[in-house]
């Protein structure tokens, strides 16, 4: 039998394609398409607001890192009492907190972080007991100047939790984190 054998080749050829497709589901199924971005209803720059002279820290904004499951998004009020009664600079963007406050709205942001719904996490375990910095889930922070638009912990999959408990003796029930 020679290696002409059309048979041969035929047989071949599925063999390679089972395994390219293969391999794209696989790699499809770790890394799954990020969603589209999302436009912000108010362009918050992170960078202006951590800078050193005015002493904020993530959790000025976010209290509930340190509290319980959600980070938070401070509330218009909350930015106005603190700091914006008065223009703090010469911001397109910031006359917009004065407008939504005077008419007793909510800013509507958009959460772009959210894991599926049957997912449970919560901050305070991971940046309050396992001492984690923000850095490590969500990226340096400090440095952006437009609002997030697309989700950053979309590699936080269930293989990038489940390693690192594995790691730090943490439970790896599936309940904990399946409610
Ligand atoms: C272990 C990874 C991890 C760390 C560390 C972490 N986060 Fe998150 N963050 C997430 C995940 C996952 C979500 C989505 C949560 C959801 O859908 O319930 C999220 C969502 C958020 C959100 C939007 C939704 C909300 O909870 O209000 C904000 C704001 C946020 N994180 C801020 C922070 C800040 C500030 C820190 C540090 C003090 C921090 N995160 C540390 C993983 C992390
Ligand atoms: C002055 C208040 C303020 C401070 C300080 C602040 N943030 Fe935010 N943060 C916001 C606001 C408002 C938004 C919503 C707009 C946006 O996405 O930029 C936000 C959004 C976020 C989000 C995306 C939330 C989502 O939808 O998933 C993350 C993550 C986040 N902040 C992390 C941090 C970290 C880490 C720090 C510290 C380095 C920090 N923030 C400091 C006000 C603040
Ligand atoms: C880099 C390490 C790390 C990553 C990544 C991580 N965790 Fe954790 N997680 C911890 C540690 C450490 C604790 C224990 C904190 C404590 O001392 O209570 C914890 C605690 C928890 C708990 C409470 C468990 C219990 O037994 O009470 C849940 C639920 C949880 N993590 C869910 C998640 C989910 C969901 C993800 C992925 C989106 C995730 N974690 C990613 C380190 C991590
Ligand atoms: C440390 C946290 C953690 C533990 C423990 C865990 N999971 Fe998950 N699981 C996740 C996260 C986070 C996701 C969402 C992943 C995503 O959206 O990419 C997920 C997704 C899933 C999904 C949906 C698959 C998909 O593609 O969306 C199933 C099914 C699942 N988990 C089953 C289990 C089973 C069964 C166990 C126990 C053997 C378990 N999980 C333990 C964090 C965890």
């Amino acid at each position: 039998m020679s290696t002409s054998n059309p048979r041969i080749l035929v047989a071949a050829g599925i063999a390679a394609l089972v395994v390219l497709v293969g391999g794209g589901v696989f790699a499809y199924s770790r890394y799954k398409a990020l969603p589209d971005p999302v436009t912000q209803p108010v362009l918050f720059n992170h960078k202006i607001h951590m800078d050193e002279k005015l002493g904020l820290t993530c959790d000025s904004c976010h209290k509930g890192v340190n509290e319980g499951p959600h980070a938070t998004i401070p509330a218009v009020a909350t930015c106005i009492k603190l700091c914006h009664t008065d223009p703090q600079g010469t911001s397109p963007e910031e006359p917009k907190l004065r407008e939504a406050a005077a008419k007793g709205n909510a800013i509507p942001w958009i959460q772009v972080n959210k894991l599926p719904g049957h997912v449970y996490f919560s901050h305070v375990q991971h940046v309050k007991f396992a001492k984690m910095d923000c850095k490590e889930c969500h990226g340096e922070m400090k440095d952006r100047t437009e609002p997030v638009s697309q989700t950053q912990t979309s590699r936080l999959d269930m293989d990038t939790c489940i390693d690192c408990h594995q790691e730090k003796g943490v439970s790896t029930d599936c309940l904990r984190c399946h409610k």
